[in-house]
């Protein structure tokens, strides 16, 4: 059965059917929508997919972040099917569907932000998620700024093209770009400066962003401070416990809102259902939270939580779209939920992290490659340098290691400014034989890349 397969390869890569439709996707797709994977999937089930020429890939991308509970999850088909046999869609502009509430009052039930009672939007992606998030922000204060960081991705639209920080392919010879976006310096611990303690780099970050005040915008004129609670193409980067701490006082102090973007970071990524637990377990929790990804188990949707008042600046009409809330999408991510909460996802979250943690530290005294390992959870990852003094980022050999694991049946995928860093999102209900084959597949193609 696939679910429980481990990788095989059996043809050259691409074999002969997938280079055919990778042929007639040159033609009909615009280059600019780019895809490295020497095959074509014909089918998937948890971890694995085959493809059309009957090779079985482990894939540790998951659609990036999207598949947290991995392909075709069996009860999450059936709710999928129920709900498209009663409607596809109506728009909770035009008709009341139970779908859409129901989903909302589980959200305002687990969403970790500040406040009693809640609220929440749903829409298709996690650009939309983050756009509403500003315009909530911008209507709840009647202030037009937003604080944005290095290293940040918050999307592909003119507005979240602006928030995202890499320029280069995301928004290379695509602007003009939205007004009152500010940039901050994001709290990359290992690249910090050198000579500072963890903790003098806390007090240097937060510093930064009072400068901010001083020379790019005035407190006064900020809605939001926006964050992700582990930096998803900026490189799976995680900012310290007390610099969210910081943030946090630096918002009350201006009555500035704090919004986590928790959109490749929620649904039990982190070793908790929403890594913002962790920031309100501190006293930090964020006024607005935005979600999308693993949500709906691959199906599009996305949504904004935050307390009533804050929801409910905007009047009737001011935000919504056509297909916002898609009650088949709406029917699978209740059924997400279900299982992530009933099955544990989030301890699930926990085990892959201490094991895969625990081998990549090997991996870090071995191999000189090996500069960094992060984690929160399953959100892994490790920065691969030229050597450890140095820290000379390793693009290069990075992508050697994971065209190595592809020809291997593993996908994996690099991420960051400078492409240095290996991410990891594999499914959370991987089984601990995919895993630990997965490990051994990545194992040999560092040490052969390193050679
Ligand atoms: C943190 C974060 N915010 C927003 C987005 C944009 O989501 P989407 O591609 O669904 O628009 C992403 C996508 O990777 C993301 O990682």
């Amino acid at each position: 059965m696939l679910r429980n397969a481990l990788p095989n390869i059996v043809t050259e890569l691409p074999g002969p059917k997938s280079k055919a439709v990778i042929e007639r996707r040159k033609k009909a797709i615009p280059n600019g929508v780019g895809c490295p994977a020497p095959c074509v999937i014909a089918k998937g089930e948890g971890a694995m997919f085959e493809d059309l020429d009957g090779n079985t890939f482990m894939d540790w991308v998951g659609g990036i972040g999207v598949l947290n509970m991995g392909y075709s999850q069996p009860e999450v088909i059936e709710a999928v099917k129920a709900q498209s046999e009663k409607y596809f869609h109506t728009s909770i502009n035009v008709v009341h569907y139970p779908e859409y509430i129901e989903l909302a009052e589980k959200l305002n039930s687990i969403v970790p932000v500040k406040g009693d009672e809640k609220k929440t939007i749903l829409i298709n992606s996690g650009a939309e998620a983050v756009e509403n998030a500003v315009k909530f922000a911008r209507k709840f204060t009647n202030r037009t700024d937003i604080i944005v960081f290095t290293g940040a991705f918050h999307g592909r639209t003119n507005l979240t093209m602006t928030m995202t920080a890499k320029i280069k392919p995301y928004k290379f010879g695509m602007g003009p770009f939205a007004p009152g976006i500010h940039r901050c310096e994001f709290p990359y611990m290992y690249r910090r400066p050198a000579g500072l303690t963890e903790k003098e780099a806390v007090d240097f970050y937060l510093e930064k962003l009072e400068m901010m005040f001083l020379e790019y915008t005035p407190a006064e004129e900020v809605a939001a401070i926006i964050i992700e609670p582990v930096q998803g193409e900026g490189g799976f980067i995680i900012p310290p416990i007390e610099y969210i701490q910081g943030v946090r006082k630096i918002c009350d102090k201006y009555g500035i809102l704090l919004i986590a973007d928790e959109v490749q970071s929620g649904y039990c990524r982190t070793g908790k259902f929403f890594a913002s637990e962790y920031w309100a377990a501190a006293g930090a929790a964020p006024d607005l939270m935005t979600s999308a990804k693993s949500i709906a188990a691959g199906l599009p949707l996305s949504s904004v939580t935050g307390r009533v008042e804050i929801m409910d600046s905007a009047a009737a009409g001011e935000v919504g779209g056509t297909y916002a809330g898609n009650p088949v999408s709406c029917a699978a991510a209740l059924k997400v939920i279900e299982i992530m909460e009933r099955d544990d996802y989030a301890g699930k979250s926990r085990a892959i992290g201490e094991k895969c943690v625990a081998r990549f530290n090997q991996w870090k005294d071995k191999f000189e490659m090996v500069g960094d390992v992060r984690a929160l959870g399953a959100m892994m990852a490790i920065e691969f340098v030229k050597d450890k003094a140095s820290k000379t980022p390793a693009k290069d050999e990075l992508a050697a290691v994971v065209a190595e694991c592809a020809k291997n049946g593993l996908i994996t995928m690099s991420t960051g400014l400078r492409g240095n860093n290996m991410r990891f999102l594999m499914p959370l209900n991987i089984t601990d034989a995919q895993l630990d084959a997965g490990l051994d597949i990545l194992e040999a193609a560092i040490k052969k890349i390193m050679k």
